[in-house]
């Protein structure tokens, strides 16, 4: 038996901003892991995939265009080898469609453990974009954060450059033929600046699930439709993320929490007003401030999903008391250690 695994993921700050060019800091959740087991199987049966959490069963020839058997047929051709007899075994605690990478995290795992089997260790960039093929099918225009924040597995600074028109139309490229998947997939990768951040003193965040399920191209979708009819708005809009995202990044480099709570809370309210909050995002965010969390905000696509609270050790409690009475579906707690 061979098992791999991979984080779920948090933004910081940045989302949506990020697939705009602008640039967005995002954290690995090593304590939340999706896992993927893989056995061997009688000679014959092909790839089949068992993910009980979902209640789903299918094997790689009854359905090929499932994401995750495209997944590991690219995989097996980076390799070189044909896809093996094995049985894949799928388990994941990060909801899906909950702002935290539940996909990029299944599909990482799911990498990582099919070149295990097969005698490899990819390096995190091949990991990252073949992940990040995986989520263009999915998303459309995913910036390519989430896929570089859990291939890398540590907190990052994350600036891609801004969509192309190919980037808009995914799957409607008509291009001469690569010699690997993967060469293709690393050659769609949007180029980004990738840098590890400096953070100068533990950070305790809560997360709060609202418990509503949004996927994220919709968001994303809406949000590119409402920039392509009013794209000064949006633009500005964008640049004020991005300005607040750069002060982000000095506030965690200076130990400065106060300020890295007020920048989170400005930060929500860009996103309220790019239209990606919803009542109940709202309210979780309310109530933690309330409770005296130093700032909050959403995090991932949102419409759904879960929220970011920054708090104090001493309000930690009281805070999380909050969220699950204000009606989170769980409160879920991380450190983040200096770096
Ligand atoms: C999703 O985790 C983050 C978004 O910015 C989309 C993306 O960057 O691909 C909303």
């Amino acid at each position: 038996m061979t098992e791999a695994s991979a984080p779920a993921k948090l933004i910081l700050c940045g989302e949506h901003a990020v697939v705009y060019g602008r640039p967005a800091i995002a954290l690995p959740l090593g304590g939340i892991r999706a896992r993927v087991t893989i056995d061997l199987a009688p000679a014959g049966s092909g790839i089949t995939f068992d993910a009980p959490d979902m209640d789903r069963r299918w094997s790689l020839a009854a359905a090929p265009d499932e994401p995750l058997s495209a997944l590991a047929v690219r995989v097996c051709r980076e390799l070189g080898v044909a896809p093996p007899d094995v049985r894949v075994t799928i388990s994941s605690p990060i909801p899906i469609a909950g702002g935290m990478g539940s996909g990029a995290a299944v599909a990482t795992a799911l990498v990582r453990a099919l070149a295990a089997h097969l005698g490899y260790e990819l390096a995190p960039e091949t990991v990252s974009a073949l992940v990040y093929e995986s989520e263009r099918r999915l998303h459309g225009t995913p910036s390519g954060i989430d896929n570089t924040v859990i291939a890398f597995e540590r907190p990052i600074w994350f600036v891609r450059q801004p969509p192309t028109d190919s980037d808009r139309r995914p799957g409607t490229e008509n291009e001469a033929p690569r010699r690997t998947d993967t060469q293709h997939a690393i050659r769609r990768m949007p180029q980004a600046t990738i840098e590890p951040i400096a953070i100068a003193t533990p950070l305790t965040l809560l997360i709060g699930d609202t418990g509503v399920r949004s996927a994220t191209r919709l968001p994303v979708g809406a949000v590119r439709q409402r920039w392509q009819a009013d794209p000064a708005r949006y633009e500005a809009l964008f640049d004020q993320i991005g300005v607040l995202v750069w002060r982000a990044r000095a506030a965690l480099a200076q130990g400065e929490v106060v300020q890295l709570g007020a920048l989170l809370d400005q930060n929500h309210a860009l996103l309220q007003q790019i239209g990606v909050s919803s009542p109940e995002l709202d309210r979780l965010v309310e109530a933690a401030r309330a409770a005296g969390a130093l700032g909050a905000k959403l995090s991932g696509a949102g419409w759904g999903g879960v929220m970011v609270a920054l708090v104090a050790p001493q309000t930690r409690e009281h805070v999380r008391a909050t969220l699950a009475a204000a009606g989170a579906t769980q409160v879920l707690e991380t450190t983040i250690d200096p770096s």
